[in-house]
Order: structure tokens, then sequence, then C-alpha cells
């Protein structure tokens, strides 16, 4: 069998890719080695696909090298991808400002890229491992479970190492070891925090509370909300910081975001003085875990015998409260992969592996890291675009 391009991965990348040099006349050909296309994009967004933010732009993404990705992004933009939702009767909605989610299902996206695939005559082949790929001659051989495979070029678009069931696997880091590109060091992000000892119980025992927080790492900041867990801490505002947040590191988080605490409760003392801590408490977060908080720091009492020292400390721990995560749930439940192949080795314009064109890497597999909220779908889009128009 010989074909123009192999893309490896049958996922959001790897298919806008393989569309876009199908169009281009090029014979393409898709192998995943899992039993159905996209898996990811149709678990993805609660099941209903947030398939790209029209805010999207470099600064919403992590990398080492974080210039590489400003030349996909603005050549492929979030209005690019929806005219081709739109062309297709898919109905989305905007459920916070720029993030646009499909009204139905993710399946919808699939389907649309399923069938861009199938006018742009592109053939996709499941349950297809590959043992190992090579240079051979002016292309590339690949050795699979369906035999030998000729290609002019291969696109590695294998995706990330979280949710390994649902088919993700280190394949596209190793093949770029193998060809001399470097990785850089990888873990879980867009992913719950856990919490241990007294702090695992207290959050179980607030298990489905949820609030808006601002919360801050290593000088980043995400204001959005939380959400307490039987294991930890989750909701967008941890999934954010976990991509900066690093083993040992604590989280500081502002319960009342936009308030200050000292002067809010020094004025509640002024004007209702005979107010309990414990109703201000309950006026201003979610009744249970203001109540948690009184029981946690056994400080109760009017607001009138309240000293600025008390006030002041209640103020800290809801301005600041001080939170040192355990760890994370890892792979298992992870959105994306932080880090990635190295983007050093590789053009921004054409995804090819500086000196050998027949290679190239595109999507998630790379060290190019979207934030929460459709960045890491337009990131596939643009990187398998750019890519499938040079191919
Ligand atoms: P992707 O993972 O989509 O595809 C890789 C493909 O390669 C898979 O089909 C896999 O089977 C295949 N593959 C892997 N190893 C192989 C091998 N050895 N041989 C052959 N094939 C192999 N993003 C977003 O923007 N909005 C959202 O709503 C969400 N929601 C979300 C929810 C959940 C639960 C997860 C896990 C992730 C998200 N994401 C997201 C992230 C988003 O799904 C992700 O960034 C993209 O799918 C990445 O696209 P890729 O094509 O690079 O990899």
């Amino acid at each position: 069998m010989t074909y123009d391009v192999v893309v490896i991965g049958a996922g959001a990348a790897g298919l806008m890719c393989a569309m876009t040099a199908g169009y281009a006349g090029r014979r393409v050909l898709v192998v995943d080695h899992a039993n159905k296309a996209g898996k990811k994009i149709l678990m993805s967004g609660g099941g209903r696909c947030n398939f790209t933010n029209l805010a999207s732009g470099p600064a919403n993404f992590y990398s080492d090298n974080p210039a590489f990705c400003i030349s996909a992004l603005k050549r492929y933009r979030p209005e690019h991808f929806v005219e081709m939702v739109d062309r297709h009767g898919v109905e989305y909605v905007e459920k916070a400002p720029g993030q646009l989610f499909c009204a139905e299902s993710s399946k919808e996206i699939l389907r649309v890229l399923m069938t861009e695939c199938d006018w742009a005559g592109v053939t996709v082949r499941l349950k297809m491992s590959i043992e190992r790929v090579e240079r051979a001659g002016e292309g590339m051989r690949l050795a699979t479970s369906a035999g030998c495979i000729d290609a002019g070029a291969v696109v590695v678009a294998c995706g990330g190492l979280s949710i390994p069931t649902m088919g993700a696997s280190g394949f596209g880091h190793d093949l770029a070891r193998q060809f001399g590109l470097g990785v850089t060091d990888t873990r879980a992000a867009l992913v719950p925090f856990t919490l241990s000892s007294h702090w695992k119980a207290r959050a179980e025992a607030l298990a489905g509370v949820s609030l808006e927080v601002a919360v801050t790492c290593r000088g980043r900041c995400y204001r959005e909300p939380m959400l307490f867990t039987h294991r930890g801490l989750s909701g967008p505002a941890m999934l954010q910081i976990s991509s900066v947040w690093q083993p040992g590191d604590f989280l500081s988080i502002d319960l009342l975001p936009g308030l200050d605490a000292f002067e809010a409760l020094a004025s509640a003392r002024r004007e209702t003085p005979r107010r309990r801590l414990s109703t201000w408490l309950a006026e201003h977060l979610p009744k249970r875990l203001a109540q948690a908080l009184v029981e946690w720091h056994g400080d109760d009492g009017v607001l009138a015998e309240c000293s600025n020292e008390r006030l002041a400390a209640w103020a800290s721990r809801l301005d600041d409260w001080r939170v040192k995560p355990a760890g994370t749930e890892g792979w298992r439940t992870a959105e994306v992969t932080m880090g990635g192949v190295d983007t050093r080795a590789l053009s921004s314009k054409t995804f090819e592996v500086t000196g050998l064109p027949q290679l190239r890497f595109i999507g998630e597999v790379l060290d190019v890291t979207g934030e929460l909220g459709g960045h890491n779908f337009q990131w596939a889009w643009a990187s398998g675009v750019a890519c499938g128009l040079d191919l």
C-alpha cells in the first residue's frame, strides 16, 4: 500500500489534517489503534464538546517555546471552524463568554469531521497498530498489524497521555525520541486536586458545594467556580490552576473574589453590630461552607464583640485560604498533557521536523497546552490545517 500521507491518530488534529490534505488532492490514510475515531471528542465538554473559544489566541497556551503556536492560530481562527460547523447545520451554544459547545451532543462534531474526511477522499483504518516507523528512500515506511505501508509523509497526531482507557499512549513521544527530537517533561493538566488527611475529610463533607473563587499559584490567577469533591477540589478554577501547580505548592484561594473581606467585615460590624459572624458568612458563601468554616476555626459570636485582630484572622482565611494539595487525580481524569514533543525542532508553519519534512507532529502530542475552555481543540484544528495545507 502506498499513500502520499499517513496520519497516525484519528482524533481531532489527525482528522482535520487528513481532510485538509485530502482536499488538496493527496491520497491520505488515517490509522488508529482504537476501535472508534475521535473518542476524546465524544467525551469532551461533558458530552457536548466545547469545540472552540472565540477569543482563543497564543496567550491561552503553555509551552516552553511560546511563540511556536502563533502562526497556526493566526491562520486558522475559531471563526473558520464555526463556519464549517454552520455549514453542517450543527447547533451550538455559548455557555460562557467565547466558549462554544454543541447544543445536542459531541457526536455532531465527529460527524462533521468524518463527513469532511469522506468528501475529501480520506481512508480511515481503525484497530490497526503501528509497530515501526522508519525512513525508506525519499519517504517513510510503516510496519503495521496489517502489513507494510509506504508514505510520502507521516503525520503523528496521537495526542497526549491522559485517559489511557480511551486509547491515549506515549507512542508519539517515543517516535519523536526515535528520530532524535526532545520531549519536554510531561504531567497531567486540567485535572482535579486530591487532598490528604483532615483536608480530605473536610472536602468530603462539603462534596457538591460550588462557589466562584480566585485561585493563585506560581503567579497565575484564575477566577472561576471551584467544586468540593469526595477526593478534594475540582471545578474550572482548580482545573485551570493545575496546569501551573507543582507538587509541594500551596494554592492561595480567595473565597470572596472582588471583595476586601476585612473592609466588608468591619463595615458590617459598624452597621449591624448584633449580627453573628456565622450569619454574615452564610450571606456571602454557600451555607454549608460557611457553617464548616465556623466549625473548623471554632470562632463565632456577634460582630460587635470581634476585635480587629479576629476580623483580620477571618479576612485572611477568606481572602487567602491556603491549601496544599496532596496531588492530582493524574492521567485517569486529566483533560490534557502538559509538555510533549519539543517544538524547537519543528517548523511552526508546516509542522515538519527540521531536516526531515517527511515527518510531522501536530495537536496535543506537542508541547503546546491550552487553557480550559475550547483552546485545546482550537489548537488541534489550527495545527491540523497548517500541516495539511503543506503536505
Ligand atoms: P486525540 O487524543 O484527540 O487523538 C489522538 C488519537 O491517536 C486517538 O484517536 C488515539 O486512539 C490515537 N492513538 C494514540 N496512540 C496511538 C497509537 N500508538 N497508534 C495509533 N493510534 C494512536 N478540549 C477542548 O478544547 N474542549 C473540551 O471540551 C475538552 N474536553 C475534554 C474532556 C476530556 C474528558 C478530555 C480527556 C479532554 C478534553 N479536551 C477538551 C482536550 C481535547 O480532547 C484534546 O486536547 C484533543 O482531543 C487533542 O487532539 P489530538 O488530535 O491531538 O489528540
